[in-house]
């Protein structure tokens, strides 16, 4: 159920039969205010503006052919001219009592397309830390909004498993005679790297040593590989425990890292040699980009492969866009990388598009996202200034969710407090990140996050708690309701609207891929059935029409703001 959509198709048809050309959008948005109606059309005044006529005329006109008799009861116009749509409760009260009969809450299939999401993709060889956790956790939400429409999405960790790195640590189990083989954690390959890097910087026969090894390792030699796959699954390991800790979907079979696509890149470097795109600059093979400058106003070079005869990082991303266009079909491929990638990304598409590798009709989207910074506004670390790692930080936020829990439940038995701080404490750091804007930097804030009430995970959480308690006190079945929906209170239709746009902010998150929309949806959604509660007595007597109405409105608020949670990859728990 998409009333924005309905809307959208009865606009459309009256701007056309007012003379608006078919493609110009109406600009249907939600309503800031309740004077302004439940709906509000803008876009009619650019139109007007672009053809020389007058906003309030060209409304007025496109009121005139506008049929919204069966769904709205009042249209306005205000000024300069705007429509103003104000929606009919026997209309929502239909439409309300159609979803409950429908699966999926009422939500559309959409026409699926092949989305390939590029997330999460750690380096190896170290623990993943604060850092990965916006690109892992936001992805993986737009990740199942668009699974949950009905996209065919294709989930790939892109993590960085190839390069100097490997070569360094490859010459350091050497030096050491490879006595950390066996048994060898995460830890210890990430102190390694450490201890690698210092001889590194200061021995030059190290560092040659640890150059020839990645060559090796990059042309297939067998002891390099046998090392390198040992290193990479200690690392996939470990990460797996972190992505099923944060009930995040990524599993080991959607790892494509980059070592993948090693053998497309001696193919791309000639062809788009051949193609006249790459030169030989000073030994290296480079395409300049006239549409990117450097800082003396020439066009940029961005190098496909070194003197040496390694590529870099950019290749393999050349790479990985061309096979996911081929092989995956993919119709829209979504990168969440932090921003300052962002010139990354747009000098690959830029030779893949002039390359012919992967067509305009593919949309190559760079979902960026800013820093988290601690409360000083500098990158978040510890107190001694470290970098965080990611099950240090999950681990605080459990305990102090078990805080806070136990003080609110002091008696309840230690394994239910157990379970219940893994879910709420999870739940808190992952709504934090998912419920700000992910273009800003954002402040990172234990006690915001943990609060009840606010726009916060433990608060929508303990609005569904709320609600199945109704149903537990009176002794219902929340899943054997019939009785259709009556709307009477404006308590009840404002609740009832919102339940009706829960598909409307899907489909904005799928849109634009940004999880803080359905967040802001759900928070509202808590709010409203917190007014509602309030004002509307729900028990009043069980075989009372009324009551019975209520309670299925209830019903659904707590489904909708389960499945909305489910989404985002939260749990719901009974109590709390
Ligand atoms: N491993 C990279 C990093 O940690 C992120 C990779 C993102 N994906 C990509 N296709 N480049 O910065």
């Amino acid at each position: 159920m998409n009333i924005k959509s309905v809307l959208s198709n009865r606009i459309n048809h009256a701007m056309i039969l007012a003379g608006i050309s078919a493609n110009c959008d109406p600009q249907i948005h939600r309503s800031s205010k309740m004077k302004f109606g439940n709906y509000q059309v803008n876009g009619i005044i650019s139109v007007a503006k672009k053809n020389g006529q007058i906003p309030s005329e060209l409304a007025k006109l496109v009121v005139n052919y506008l049929d919204l008799d069966d769904i709205a009861n009042k249209i306005e116009i205000a000024n300069p001219g705007f429509i103003n749509i104000f929606l009919k409760r026997t209309w929502l009260e239909q439409q309300i009592n159609k979803l409950l009969q429908l699966p999926c809450l009422g939500i559309d299939r959409v026409s699926p397309q092949n989305i390939v999401i590029d997330y999460s993709s750690p380096n190896m060889a170290k623990e993943m830390h604060v850092g990965h956790i916006r690109s892992t956790i936001i992805g993986d939400a737009v990740a199942c909004t668009l699974s949950f429409l009905g996209h065919n999405v294709i989930r790939v960790n892109h993590i960085g498993d190839w390069g100097t790195q490997f070569g360094m640590l490859i010459a350091y189990l050497d030096k050491k005679k490879n006595k950390y083989q066996e048994n060898m954690i995460l830890s210890n390959l990430e102190n390694f790297y450490r201890e690698a890097k210092n001889i590194y910087d200061k021995d030059l026969n190290f560092a040659k040593c640890a150059q020839e090894y990645v060559i090796k390792l990059q042309n297939g030699d067998e002891y390099c590989r046998d090392l390198w796959q040992k290193i990479v699954n200690i690392s996939i390991a470990q990460n797996q425990k972190i992505y099923e800790r944060l009930n995040v979907s990524l599993m080991p079979n959607h790892v494509m890292g980059e070592s993948s696509y090693n053998e497309m890149l001696p193919e791309i470097v000639a062809d788009l040699r051949k193609k006249g795109l790459a030169v030989i600059s000073e030994g290296a093979t480079v395409v300049f980009l006239d549409e990117f400058k450097n800082k003396q106003g020439n066009p940029m070079g961005v190098i496909i492969q070194k003197k040496d005869g390694g590529y870099l990082y950019s290749t393999t991303d050349i790479a990985c866009a061309k096979y996911r266009y081929e092989k995956f079909h993919a119709e829209r491929i979504i990168y969440y990388i932090d921003s300052r990638q962002h010139q990354h990304l747009q000098q690959v598409w830029s030779i893949v598009r002039k390359a012919g590798y992967v067509p305009e009709s593919v949309s190559l989207e760079h979902h960026a996202f800013g820093m988290i910074l601690g409360k000083d506004g500098t990158p978040f670390k510890t107190r001694s200034g470290n970098i965080i790692k990611l099950s240090d930080l999950l681990d605080e936020s459990v305990e102090r969710a078990l805080k806070l829990i136990s003080k609110k439940n002091p008696k309840m038995s230690q394994e239910k407090l157990k379970i219940l701080s893994e879910i709420v404490g999870i739940g808190a750091i992952k709504y934090a990140e998912l419920s700000k804007n992910r273009i800003s930097n954002y402040i990172f804030n234990w006690d915001q996050m943990l609060r009840f009430d606010g726009n916060t995970a433990p608060y929508i959480q303990y609005a569904y708690t709320r609600i199945l308690s109704v149903f537990r006190k009176a002794n219902i079945n929340i899943n054997h309701l019939i009785d259709d929906i009556t709307l009477t209170e404006e308590y009840e239709v404002r609740l009832a609207i919102h339940l009706l746009q829960f598909e409307e902010s899907l489909i904005q998150v799928a849109y634009d891929g940004t999880p803080h929309i359905m967040c802001s949806y759900l928070y509202e959604l808590a709010s409203l059935f917190s007014n509602f509660y309030e004002h509307c007595p729900i028990i009043l007597n069980k075989n009372n029409q009324t009551c019975k109405s209520r309670l299925q409105l209830a019903a659904l608020t707590a489904k909708t703001l389960k499945q909305g949670l489910n989404i985002l990859g939260i749990q719901t728990v009974q109590y709390m």
